[in-house]
Parts: structure tokens; C-alpha cells; sequence
């Protein structure tokens, strides 16, 4: 196995998935607004950092997506952010996309940009030490939308930046995430999934991809968030399976779910449905969360240095949660469990 299948298989490591500490500085700064929280370069870094630093989430984690903004913060006591998560035995990763845009010929729809001058951006990430990088495509569901013309344009990107990565020695995770907005049903959602996926494989055979270094980050299939009633996870995880079994070969290593907005307890227990569920899994399926992680930890610390302890307890429970539903070992009863109970409870389950 080459070097880069080996870090694409140590990310989807038997119960470990990734944390998404991504956000562009202005969409953290909306998090941070919400919850009253000043946002200048120093209150995201310290904030960052108080995530990675949490004691003892490496056990849960394998690596940290970063931002540019942050990969070159320092922490407070002078250490480069990059070279303090691989101390702390997790692997940084970098967002090397530029956004979703407006597409010009598909008015209401957005492409993802950045491939222009990729490579060379690629080889700074790699030399300040980053071991994978991410792409978001982002998609919606409408009455004619998702085009399949704006399906394919992004579809092309995420094969060219995978393309791109994989000569830069970099593990790309391949991310087209369909936006939970809207009243639509499941059914919908699972046609365009399964529609997209099949366009980005098709993508990734014709540029040469090596499935075997490379993750995938979908959406899960989920009904729209104004759509009543919500689903159950067994419904969700029939679903995503469906899809996954459908158009994801089992050369893919690791299959790592975006939280999309869902609240943080049901992404974290359609993880759980989706590892409990019948039927082939030939991948890893663990997660790559954003807010489903950071929401209730954000919340607690509130910009205060005070409550940084009590924060990291939070986001230290959330990660082992989001483990166990990774390892198809989550139930309501563990995630309520104190730490030292879990194992006991585990081998008694
Ligand atoms: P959420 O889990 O908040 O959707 O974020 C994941 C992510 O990285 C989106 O690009």
C-alpha cells in the first residue's frame, strides 16, 4: 500500500473520524455572533485551539480540517497550530477550495472555485505539513434543481482538485454536499444523492483517481428541514446506504458524514443507525462534523477563558459519542454514560 492510501486508511481508523474546524473567518463569525462572542484572528485561534487541545480527544479524532487563516495561527504559547495537532497524535488537513459562486449559466445554482493556481497553493499546504485537504461542493434541491449541468461542472472540479492533491501527496476527501433546505421528501433527496454520486464517480474514473487515497464526505439522505415529519435514523440510514451501495466501489477506504445543520444528537444517531444497519458496509463510515461537534461546546465556552475546561468536557463527550456511533456502538444510555463507565458498558452490551 503506498503512503497516501495509508493516510487516507489512518483517518477512517476503527472508531476515530474528523473534526471540520474549517469555517471561513466570516461564517464564524456568524457562529460566534450568535452565541455573543467577539470575532477577531486571536478569539478564532483561541478557539481552535481550545478544540484541538481538549485532553484526550485524539482518541476519538484522527485529524482536523483546517483553514488557511488558521494553519498559519500559532497557539498561544508560540507552537504552530499544524505541528501541535500531529504532538497531539492527530493528522491536519487543510480546505483548499474558494467558495461556492454563483454559476453564470444556471441562474440560482452555485460552482465551487479554486482551481486556479491549486497546485501551487497544494504544495505550501504540504510543506507546512497538512496530510489531506477538502473540496465542498454544494448543491440544492429545487424544482428543476439540482441541473444536471451544474451537477457535472462540480462534479469536474472535485475530480480536477482530487487529481491535483493526489500528485501533491496530499488524501483528498471529495465532498458534494446536498443542502438539507426545502419541504422535500427523503425519496427526492435519495434520487439526487444517489444522481450526484454517480456523476462524481464517473468524474474521479476519468481523471485518474486513486479510490484507494481517497475519502468521500456526503450528506446523509435526509428529507428537507421543512418537511414534516422528520425522519427516523433507520429510515436515514436505509436510505444513505442505499445510495452509497450503489455508486461508492469498495476501493473507497472511508466514507466520512457531513452534520449538514441537522441537530447534533440526531446526526449522531443516524451515524449510530447507519453502522448498526443490515448489509454490506465495505467502508469505513465515520464522520467529518462541523457543527454536529463544535455547537454545544461553542455555546459553553462563550469567549471565556474561564470556561475552557468546561468546554473541552463537552466537546470531549461529543467526539466520544460521534465514536461510538462510528464503532455502531451508540445508544442513548452510553452518551449519557460518565467516560469511565463507557467501557464497562460497552463490554456488558
Ligand atoms: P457540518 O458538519 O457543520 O455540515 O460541516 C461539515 C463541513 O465540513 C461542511 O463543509
Amino acid at each position: 500500500m503506498t503512503d497516501l492510501a495509508q493516510v487516507a486508511q489512518s483517518l477512517v481508523a476503527q472508531g476515530k473520524g474528523l473534526l471540520a474546524a474549517d469555517e471561513r473567518p466570516d461564517t464564524l463569525t456568524k457562529r460566534f455572533t450568535a452565541v455573543r462572542i467577539a470575532s477577531t484572528p486571536d478569539m478564532r485561534r483561541d478557539y481552535r485551539e481550545m478544540l484541538v487541545t481538549t485532553p484526550g480527544v485524539s482518541e476519538f479524532l484522527s485529524g482536523v480540517i483546517l483553514h488557511d487563516e488558521t494553519i498559519r495561527q500559532k497557539t498561544a504559547s508560540g507552537e504552530l497550530i499544524v505541528v501541535a495537532i500531529e504532538k497531539l497524535g492527530m493528522l491536519p488537513g487543510i480546505k483548499v477550495d474558494l467558495g461556492a459562486k454563483p454559476m453564470a449559466s444556471s441562474p440560482g445554482e452555485l460552482v465551487t472555485e479554486g482551481l486556479d493556481g491549486l497546485r501551487e497553493r497544494l504544495v505550501e499546504y504540504r510543506r507546512m505539513g497538512a496530510r489531506f485537504a477538502k473540496w465542498r461542493a454544494v448543491l440544492s434541491i429545487g424544482d428543476a434543481r439540482p441541473s444536471r449541468l451544474c451537477i457535472e461542472s462540480n462534479a469536474e472540479a472535485l475530480a480536477r482538485y482530487a487529481a491535483l492533491c493526489q500528485e501533491q501527496d496530499l488524501v483528498p476527501i471529495v465532498e458534494p454536499e446536498i443542502l438539507m433546505d426545502g419541504a422535500h421528501t427523503i425519496e427526492r433527496t435519495e434520487e439526487v444523492t444517489s444522481e450526484v454520486q454517480e456523476l462524481v464517480f464517473e468524474a474521479l474514473y476519468a481523471h485518474h483517481v486513486r479510490l484507494e487515497a481517497m475519502l468521500l464526505k456526503p450528506n446523509m439522505v435526509v428529507p428537507g428541514e421543512d418537511a414534516t415529519p422528520p425522519a427516523a435514523p433507520h429510515i436515514v440510514a436505509s436510505a444513505t446506504l442505499r445510495c452509497l451501495r450503489r455508486h461508492v466501489p469498495p476501493a473507497v477506504p472511508g466514507i466520512v458524514f457531513l452534520s449538514g445543520g441537522q441537530h447534533d444528537v440526531v446526526a449522531i444517531r443516524c451515524l449510530g443507525a447507519i453502522n448498526r444497519a443490515h448489509g454490506p458496509r465495505p467502508w469505513r463510515l465515520s464522520f467529518s462534523f462541523g457543527r454536529a461537534l463544535q455547537d454545544a461546546a461553542l455555546a459553553r465556552w462563550g469567549g471565556k477563558p474561564e470556561n475552557v475546561e468546561a468546554a473541552q468536557q463537552v466537546f470531549y463527550e461529543k467526539a466520544r459519542a460521534c465514536s461510538l456511533a462510528a464503532l455502531g456502538a451508540y445508544t442513548d444510555q452510553l452518551e449519557a454514560a460518565p467516560p469511565q463507565r463507557v467501557e464497562a458498558m460497552l463490554r456488558d452490551d
